[in-house]
């Protein structure tokens, strides 16, 4: 059997922010792959990192305080890290499109949503007659289930409310047909009762064609809607896999505190047990494995290479990757620690 070529093939991603005189790493070397028409998930806390990539993939990174230090993306066989602008263009909000959190980042309030919806079609498809793009406009709002799609049409951004406006903003990034939607905490800012309705929203509206790279904080989200994960800590990922093998056996200790600490759990009464200590800040990582500081295992065993070496990211049990020297002292420890 032959593995199908990645659609998006991400290597090394290195990036850098300017801060007083000096060069802060936000991503140290980070690598995954996203292949078609699957959902991959991106958790961790905040600041590890991950709206950092993509607005890397999307060439959204502020051109004067950030630098790509190495990397390479590669999409559809192109290395969109150093596409021309012009290019680059081209492929964003066609073949890459993104949802964010605040759906007024790319709605602009001054025009209609049917106007910005046309005219995000008319960019990538210049000969069409305004019948047809009104048409397919509203063809695309009934997707995300806009009640009156003749209305939704004619109406500003501010007129909505929270969730309408998501739908509509969903509406522009499945405009095109894109083949990657990337949406970073896509409900985050939405009342839960909407975040389950905008979800099934995105995941009906965006067909099966089309792969995803899902940014949230949600594990439940994670475990509903995604086939892979990929958990990142400190601007490295730490542990992949299929979603199913990284909920059933994390293999690193930081994935356990993560999947610990679903509310979830906490409701079924289960102890809610977020991992002590907050996550380090880019201008001053610890040394060896950034999460040494904060990690049962560590704090067990004592071991210096956690202090002084890098963990690689290398095979897990089962399919995908983990970054931990002591992974393979994980299951006893936690069996001792319930023990105890
Ligand atoms: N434009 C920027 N200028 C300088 N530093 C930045 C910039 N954007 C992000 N950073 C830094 O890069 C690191 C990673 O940030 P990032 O936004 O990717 O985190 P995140 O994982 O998306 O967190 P959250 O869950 O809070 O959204 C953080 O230390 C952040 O302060
Ligand atoms: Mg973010």
């Amino acid at each position: 059997m032959t593995t199908p070529a990645p659609l998006l093939s991400v290597r090394d991603l290195t990036v850098e922010f300017r801060r007083d005189r000096s060069w802060l790493r936000a991503l140290h070397g980070v690598s995954f792959d996203v292949f078609e028409g699957e959902t991959v998930g991106v958790v961790g806390e905040s600041g590890s990192g991950k709206s950092v990539t993509v607005q890397s993939l999307m060439g959204l990174l502020p051109a004067r305080s950030s630098r790509l230090a190495a990397g390479s993306a590669v999409f559809a066989g192109r290395d969109i890290l150093r596409l021309p602008r012009r290019e680059l263009r081209r492929i964003r909000g066609k073949d890459i499109a993104m949802v964010f959190q605040d759906p007024m980042s790319s709605l602009n309030p001054v025009f209609t949503v049917g106007y910005q919806i046309a005219e995000a079609i008319r960019e990538h498809n210049p000969g069409l007659s305004r019948e047809t793009l009104r048409e397919r406009t509203l063809a695309v709002l009934s997707r995300v289930e806009l009640p009156h799609p003749a209305q939704a049409f004619s109406t500003f951004p501010f007129q909505f409310s929270g969730g309408m406006r998501q739908r509509a903003m969903i509406a522009m990034a499945i405009a095109n047909a894109p083949r990657l939607l990337i949406a970073d905490e896509p409900t985050t800012a939405l009342d839960v009762t909407i975040q389950a309705q905008v979800m099934q929203v995105l995941q009906q509206a965006r067909g099966t064609g089309s792969a995803m790279l899902l940014i949230t904080h949600d594990m439940g989200l994670v475990a509903e809607a995604t086939d892979r994960v990929i958990v990142m800590y400190a601007g490295r990922v730490i542990e992949t896999g299929t979603t199913a093998e990284v909920f059933a056996a994390p293999r690193h200790p930081y994935t356990r505190g993560l999947l610990a600490s679903r509310p979830k759990l906490a409701a079924a009464g289960g102890r809610l047990t977020p991992i002590p200590g907050s996550p380090p800040n880019i201008a001053s990582l610890p040394g060896g494995c950034a999460f040494h500081p904060r990690c049962a295992l560590h704090e067990r065993h004592r071991d210096p290479i956690c202090v002084d070496t890098v963990p690689a990211l290398l095979p897990r049990e089962g399919a995908g990757l983990v970054a931990c020297h002591l992974t393979h002292l994980l299951g006893s420890a936690q069996r001792e620690m319930e023990t105890t």
